[in-house]
C-alpha cells in the first residue's frame, strides 16, 4: 500500500493532456517490456478528451494494447453521448488497436444484463496496467455515485437513478478500478475544487477516495481546479 497517488496541478488543460501522455507512454512501455501487453482503462466524460487526441497522434505499440471502458451510459449505440461514441471519435478509430482487443459493457442488453457479462469478460484480464478516472462534482468517479453501497469486490455494478444523466450506466465496480498497477485521474473544472478537496482530506463517502486509496499514480488537476 502507497501513500495514495502524487497530485500535479498543471497551468493549463494542455499541459495537463502532455503529462497525462507522457503518463501513459511510460505505462504502456513498462507494461509491454514486463508481460507484451498494456491493459489500460479509459475513462470517460468531457476532462480526458484531449489527452486522447493527443495520444492518438503519438507513437505507440498500438497492436499490444488492450482497452477497457471504465463505465458506459445506457444509451443506443450511435448515440453521441455514449463513452464509446467519444472514444472512437478522439482515440480509437485514429490508431490501429483492433477492435477485438476493445472491450466495453454490452449495454443493448440492458444495464443488469450488461454489468454481469462485463465483469465476465474483464475478469481473465485483471490487474490493469493503468486505470484513468474522472471526477464528478459529486466525487463520483466512473458511474460509482455517493451515497450508495459499493460493494469492494465487485467487479461491475449495473446503475439505475444515476444523479448525472443518463440515469441508467454500467460501471466498473471497486475491485476491478482497484486491481491495477496505477492510476491516473484527471480533472480540469473549478466545480471540482470541493470534492477534491473532500477527496484530499479524506472523506470515504466519495467513491473517488475510496477508488484511489493506497494506490499508486498521479492526479492531474489543472490551475482552474485548483485555486
Ligand atoms: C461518465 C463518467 C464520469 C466522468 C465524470 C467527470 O459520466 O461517463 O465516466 O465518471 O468521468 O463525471 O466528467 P467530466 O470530465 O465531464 O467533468
Amino acid at each position: 500500500m502507497t501513500a495514495g497517488p502524487a497530485w500535479e496541478v498543471h497551468e493549463t488543460p494542455a499541459a495537463l493532456a502532455q503529462r497525462a501522455v507522457e503518463l501513459i507512454s511510460a505505462a504502456a512501455q513498462r507494461a509491454i517490456a514486463a508481460r507484451g501487453v498494456f491493459r489500460i482503462v479509459l475513462a470517460g466524460g468531457s476532462a480526458p478528451q484531449a489527452s486522447y487526441a493527443l495520444l492518438a497522434d503519438s507513437a505507440q505499440q498500438w497492436l499490444a494494447w488492450r482497452v477497457f471502458l471504465g463505465d458506459e451510459r445506457c444509451l443506443s449505440a450511435d448515440d453521441p453521448q455514449r463513452n464509446l461514441q467519444m472514444l472512437q471519435e478522439k482515440l480509437l478509430s485514429r490508431v490501429a488497436i483492433p477492435a477485438a482487443h476493445i472491450y466495453c459493457p454490452a449495454v443493448e442488453t440492458g444495464c443488469s444484463a450488461a454489468a454481469v457479462s462485463y465483469a465476465q469478460l474483464i475478469a481473465p484480464h485483471l490487474p490493469f496496467d493503468l486505470v484513468m478516472l474522472g471526477v464528478g462534482e459529486d466525487g463520483h468517479t466512473a458511474s460509482l455515485f455517493p451515497g450508495r453501497a459499493h460493494d469492494p469486490d465487485a467487479l461491475c455494478e449495473a446503475v439505475t437513478d444515476a444523479p448525472k444523466p443518463p440515469p441508467e450506466r454500467v460501471s466498473m465496480g471497486l475491485g476491478a478500478l482497484r486491481h491495477t498497477r496505477a492510476v491516473l485521474v484527471l480533472t480540469s473544472d473549478s466545480g471540482k475544487r470541493d470534492a477534491l478537496a473532500r477527496w484530499r482530506a479524506g472523506d470515504t463517502r466519495l467513491p473517488i477516495t475510496r477508488a484511489c486509496a493506497g494506490l499508486p499514480g498521479h492526479v492531474l488537476i489543472d490551475r482552474a481546479a485548483a485555486d
